[in-house]
């Protein structure tokens, strides 16, 4: 079964591209990347990133080429061929620091838009959500100074859409034609351990695997039935709320 092996490494080698953030975040790479805008960006997507008839809106959160740190880094870099959007030969320290700009014009834009009552958004969240984010799902806490408000609603209302590797669960066919799906936890040369959807640790031997797949989908459920838009509002301006006071 060395094919499984293979398949576990490409995909954490993809996992290691695919998560590269910001590293220039701090308060002299906002004023340098406010700075860079101004002169090389604000002409054509406005001052305060609104848009000015030759480039769109920069500042709802939600970018329509990839939301990612990764993927503002390569638009900046590359522009967008066939448009007026330049490919900018900057240094890596600057690109970066236009990427923190981008974040912070997206703040701007975000607190004056979550209207929700944050009270009854935290006791949605402890009803909803906590429990799950606890045990399995990544930690919430300081999410508003992360992402924006539009990506705050697609993650509830369309958690499939964009999921990190690290939550991508394996789904193993046996020999017995018995089907496990969970995360996996590790992996030696003989075995895979995974957590399966009960909770429960498994250990599977490698030689009683027939087939392995990734499940891109998300864990987490979809609320966008199960809560009404007054509710996720309400959610989304609790977790706005809980971003660090000193930011
Ligand atoms: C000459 C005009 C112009 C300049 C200058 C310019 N842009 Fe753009 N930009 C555009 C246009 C037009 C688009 C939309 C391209 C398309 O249709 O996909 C765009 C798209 C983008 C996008 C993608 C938006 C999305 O929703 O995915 C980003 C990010 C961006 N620009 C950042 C910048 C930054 C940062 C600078 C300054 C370093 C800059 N732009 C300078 C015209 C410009
Ligand atoms: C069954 C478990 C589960 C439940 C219930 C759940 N989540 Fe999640 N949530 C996850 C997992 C796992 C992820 C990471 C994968 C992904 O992005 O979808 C996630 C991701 C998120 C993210 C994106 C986090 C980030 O760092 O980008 C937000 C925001 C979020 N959840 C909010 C909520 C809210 C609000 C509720 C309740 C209405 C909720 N979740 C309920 C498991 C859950």
């Amino acid at each position: 079964m060395q094919f499984i092996n293979l398949i576990l490494y490409s995909v954490l080698a993809q996992h290691g591209s695919s998560t590269t953030v910001n590293p220039y975040t701090k308060p002299a790479d906002i004023a340098s990347g406010a700075a860079l805008y101004l002169k090389q960006c604000a002409g054509c997507h406005g001052p305060t990133g609104q848009g000015a008839g030759a480039g769109p809106a920069l500042n709802s959160g939600a970018f329509r080429l990839g939301s990612t740190d990764e993927a503002l880094f390569q638009t900046i870099t590359k522009g967008v061929p066939g448009t007026t959007m330049p490919a900018f030969a900057l240094s890596g320290l600057q690109t970066w620091q236009l990427v923190t700009h981008l974040r912070q014009l997206s703040m701007a834009g975000r607190t004056t838009k979550a209207t929700g009552n944050i009270t009854a958004g935290e006791a949605l969240f402890k009803s909803n959500c906590l429990n799950c984010h606890r045990s399995n799902g990544p930690d919430l806490a300081g999410i508003g100074n992360r992402a924006s408000l539009a990506e705050l609603r697609q993650s509830i209302l369309q958690p499939s859409d964009t999921v990190p590797p690290e939550f991508w669960r394996v789904q193993l066919t046996l020999t017995s034609g018995q089907s496990i799906t969970g995360t996996r936890l590790n992996e030696d040369t003989h075995s895979i351990q995974l957590r399966d959807s009960q909770n429960r640790l498994q250990s599977i031997a490698k030689d009683q695997i027939t087939k392995l797949d990734w499940l891109r989908t998300s864990p987490m459920p979809n609320f966008e039935n199960k809560l009404t838009p007054t509710q996720i509002d309400d959610l989304i301006a609790y977790l706005v709320s809980t971003q660090r006071e000193n930011q």
